[in-house]
């Protein structure tokens, strides 16, 4: 199957969304732990993004182990008058290595348009961190058989021409799939994931076929084998069950 072909190296990113005070750290610390007392190496890259308000701790608790930080959401300056915002910059001072856009939460609640979380993640390019760029149909897109153009045209305007594998991952998260515990099937989410690449390809040839695509949306430790082992995923945007680390880990485990 030319999807199993050299397959890029899994990510798996713990999205703590507006979760987590200072207690919570332990449970980062535990999934550090954890992944550095295995005998084998670590399976996938593992990242997680915790409130910006912990960022700096976290990235500190966690040097040097496999576990990097990253954050949910940036601006698209690099300095200036925007009372309550955070730059890439900042978040890149603060230890961050990953930033997540266009999540379809920033979307929905902070109106956020393709062509802005397309201004964001070039913010994140410029910074030299990782952007994580989420995508995802409605439940009313779904029924409405506008999956594919909703995901491919969001894919298309959000996604800067700078785009590398090294410097860009997809998440595919369906709306309807997000914090409800529902899962698309996996022929779904490998319909999906194809097309994904399909574009990728299209648009960036080799690179596009290295670029990671994570699937997000009630990923759990016992739907994480099955989803991700479906050709073209590459890793997973973890929400709910990356608050705690046994769950986390459980899903981490799905790589072996
Ligand atoms: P859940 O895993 O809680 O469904 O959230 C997914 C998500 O939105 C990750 O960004």
């Amino acid at each position: 199957m030319a999807g199993e072909k050299a397959r890029p190296r899994p990510l798996v990113a713990g999205n703590w969304k507006m979760n987590g005070l200072r207690s919570a750290l332990a449970e980062a610390k535990a999934v550090a732990d954890a992944l550095a007392a295995r005998s084998a190496p670590c399976p996938a890259d593992v990242l997680i993004c915790p409130p910006a308000t912990l960022v700096m701790v976290m990235s500190e608790i966690l040097k040097g182990t496999p576990v990097a930080i990253g954050a949910q959401d940036c601006h698209t300056e690099v300095s200036g008058a925007h009372t309550g915002d955070l730059s890439a910059e900042i978040l890149v001072d603060a230890g961050a290595t990953a930033i997540i856009v266009g999540h379809s939460e920033r979307r929905a609640d902070h109106d956020e348009t393709d062509n802005y979380v397309h201004a964001k993640q070039r913010a994140v390019l410029r910074s030299g961190c990782l952007s994580i760029v989420c995508i995802g149909e409605t439940a009313g897109q779904r029924r409405a058989g506008q999956t594919l153009d909703v995901v491919v045209r969001q894919l298309e305007r959000s996604l800067d021409e700078g785009s590398t594998s090294f410097n860009t991952v997809i998440a595919y998260e369906p709306v309807w799939a997000i914090g409800t515990g529902l899962t698309p099937t996996v022929e779904d989410v490998a319909e999906v994931h194809a097309a994904i690449r399909d574009r990728l390809t299209s648009r960036f040839g080799d690179e596009g076929l290295a670029m990671r695509i994570l699937y997000g949306g009630s990923v759990k430790p016992q739907n994480a084998r099955e989803l991700m082992h479906v050709p073209n995923v590459d890793g997973a945007l973890v929400g709910g069950a990356s608050l705690k680390a046994a769950d986390f880990l459980g899903i981490i485990a799905a790589y072996g």
